[in-house]
């Protein structure tokens, strides 16, 4: 307990100080290792998956096989204590900006079609940064961070180049997106697919794992390796709906449920992806000087045949089902390939991580949530993050079925109400935070179910009870990461400061901004979504 009240000591002291001085180091040793050579910035490929889950990659047991990312992660760094947000706006959120979610007002879901905002317009985006580090910057795929005005889309954000789609989600082959526009009630389906700033038309038919992957090589294969590379290719697989050419379904035959089957099918096609895009870095002699990262947004989705075994809960809920995320990092460059790394590690340390990897300065952005992790990961070194704030989101719901949970938060009789009466953070608000090996949830989290292995039957997944929710609970997910074992009653102090932390975040939070729908964002019948303002 010491140990632990010194270290706690030490997040509240020195979290601002370490990180810089963390980066400072890091710069240091930079310049003395290349001597200030630009032309040694390395090439950074980032590949994010959409809705992959933890059980869903092979290097975690899956029934799902995965060889590409098996092995570009065996001979990189794989991530087993790294952290994404449980949904894709806020996670491409905090890629792009470094920052918490409470931090942009964008701590309440993701952004609809027609809602009227962005990522805020005065958040200096990773692209601006790695353009000012002399890189070449490319975007493939998924946006998702809003474009009601052309001021929001990517290419006016810092990407040179973008082709892909700006809402959540589509048909992977029409790339329609189909959304109800509840003003007008009316359903509206119409085409999101863009070149840059026009709409792409001619791609009908073409699975999008397909077309954004040889879009990603093409942009690999013309680039001019005398200048460095940040490519952000944002896979739209393997979020529903459920659609894959029938090849890929082949090895799945043993695989009973339909569901299940197809995405299987969609995550060999991804790694497929991933597999060609590696051999274009390869062939192109890029390989040797790059960087590449792949991470997921969230969690997998349980309704859409994703799983998160053994975690609890699912996409959309702070269980760890829900964020963390399946990610790794592969190059030449690291200290200590072929390790696993166990430092906590959140998808908002990208950016700082990134853009000093590129020899690049924090320059012009608002105040960082996350660290420089380059030390972390590429030698092993203590993570210089100490506490994670996942969300504190007053507004949430979640209204999927979810099975077993008919009443979202029941108070258990005989839970200490003096556990938490004292703090003056409201217990009833849907919010998570872990520092060191704790992880403390008030509010209702999200479905809580631990959904079964893949193929198993029901009576495997029925083994472990499920006690009521309680408003405040928290579980060691050093020790318990399925969070089977609620010890709030064993650690009223840790419960009492993690409350007064998240009323210190609270504190430094902006309003939600969560408009309504906006009828002008329909495109009409033959038109495309896209920017109406
Ligand atoms: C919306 O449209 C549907 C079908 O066109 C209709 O049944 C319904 O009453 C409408 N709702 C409102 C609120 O106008
Ligand atoms: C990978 O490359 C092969 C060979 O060019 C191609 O047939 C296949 O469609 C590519 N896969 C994906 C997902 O792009
Ligand atoms: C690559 O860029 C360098 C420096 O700008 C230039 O000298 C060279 O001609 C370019 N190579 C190609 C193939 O365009
Ligand atoms: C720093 O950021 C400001 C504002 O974004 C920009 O105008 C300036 O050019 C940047 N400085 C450098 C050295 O990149
Ligand atoms: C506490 O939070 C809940 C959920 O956001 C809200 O409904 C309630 O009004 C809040 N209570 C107080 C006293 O602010
Ligand atoms: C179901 O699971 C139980 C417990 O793991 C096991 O004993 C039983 O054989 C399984 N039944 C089938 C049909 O797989």
């Amino acid at each position: 307990m010491l140990v632990l009240w010194a270290r706690l000591g030490l997040v509240l002291g020195s979290l601002v100080s370490y990180s810089w001085s963390v980066q400072r180091s890091w710069e240091t040793w930079r310049s003395e290792l290349n001597g200030g050579d630009e032309s040694s910035q390395p090439h950074i490929v980032f590949i994010l998956a959409d809705d992959f889950g933890w059980f869903d990659v092979g290097y975690h047991s899956s029934e799902i096989r995965t060889p590409n990312l098996d092995r570009l992660s065996a001979k990189g760094v794989r991530l087993e204590n790294y952290y994404v947000q449980p949904v894709c706006t806020p996670s491409r959120n905090q890629l792009m900006t470094g920052r918490y979610q409470i931090h942009t007002g964008m701590q309440h879901w993701i952004i609809w079609p027609c809602q009227p905002y962005c990522v805020p317009l005065d958040e200096k985006l990773l692209p601006q940064l790695m353009k000012e580090a002399g890189y070449d910057t490319h975007m493939v795929g998924k946006w998702h961070l809003g474009m009601y005005k052309k001021d929001c889309l990517p290419t006016r954000r810092g990407f040179d180049t973008y082709f892909g789609y700006l809402t959540g989600s589509e048909d992977y082959f029409s790339h329609e997106r189909c959304y109800h526009i509840s003003p007008l009630n009316l359903t509206r389906c119409a085409l999101d697919l863009r070149n840059g700033e026009e709409v792409a038309t001619a791609y009908k038919g073409v699975y999008s794992t397909e077309l954004f992957s040889q879009r990603a090589i093409s942009i690999i294969q013309n680039h001019n390796s005398s200048k460095p590379l940040f490519l952000y290719l944002a896979l739209q697989s393997v979020h529903e709906p459920l659609q894959v050419p029938k090849r890929y379904l082949t090895p799945y035959s043993f695989i009973k449920d339909p569901h299940r089957r197809l995405y299987a099918g969609m995550v060999s096609a991804m790694d497929e992806a991933v597999g060609n895009i590696s051999l274009a870095l390869q062939q192109t002699g890029l390989w040797d000087n790059t960087v590449l990262v792949f991470s997921t947004d969230n969690g997998g989705q349980t309704l859409a045949g994703g799983s998160n075994w053994p975690l609890r809960g699912r996409k959309v809920s702070l269980w760890e089902g829900g964020v963390r995320g399946v990610g790794f990092v592969t190059s030449l460059l690291l200290e200590k390939p072929g390790t696993v790394n166990h430092e906590l590690i959140h998808i908002s340390d990208w950016l700082p991580t990134l853009v000093s990897l590129a020899g690049g300065k924090i320059n012009g952005t608002k105040p960082l949530d996350g660290f420089n992790m380059w030390n972390s990961i590429s030698k092993g070194l203590a993570s210089p993050r100490l506490e994670l704030l996942h969300n504190i989101d007053p507004l949430y719901e979640d209204t999927s079925p979810c099975p077993g949970r008919q009443h979202p938060l029941t108070v258990a009789k005989g839970v200490r109400e003096d556990l938490w009466a004292s703090s003056s953070f409201n217990v009833s608000i849907h919010a998570g935070i872990r520092s060191s090996n704790w992880k403390l949830l008030t509010g209702y989290p999200g479905c809580d179910v631990w959904f079964p292995r893949p193929g198993s039957n029901s009576s495997e997944a029925s083994a472990f009870p499920a006690d009521p929710l309680k408003p405040v609970m928290l579980f060691d997910v050093e020790k318990d990461p399925e969070e089977k074992y609620e010890v709030s009653d064993k650690f009223p102090k840790v419960v009492e400061y993690l409350l007064s932390r998240l009323q210190k975040h609270q504190k430094t939070a902006l309003p939600i901004n969560y408009p309504d729908d906006d009828p002008r964002c329909d495109p009409g019948p033959s038109g495309a979504w896209g920017p109406w303002a």
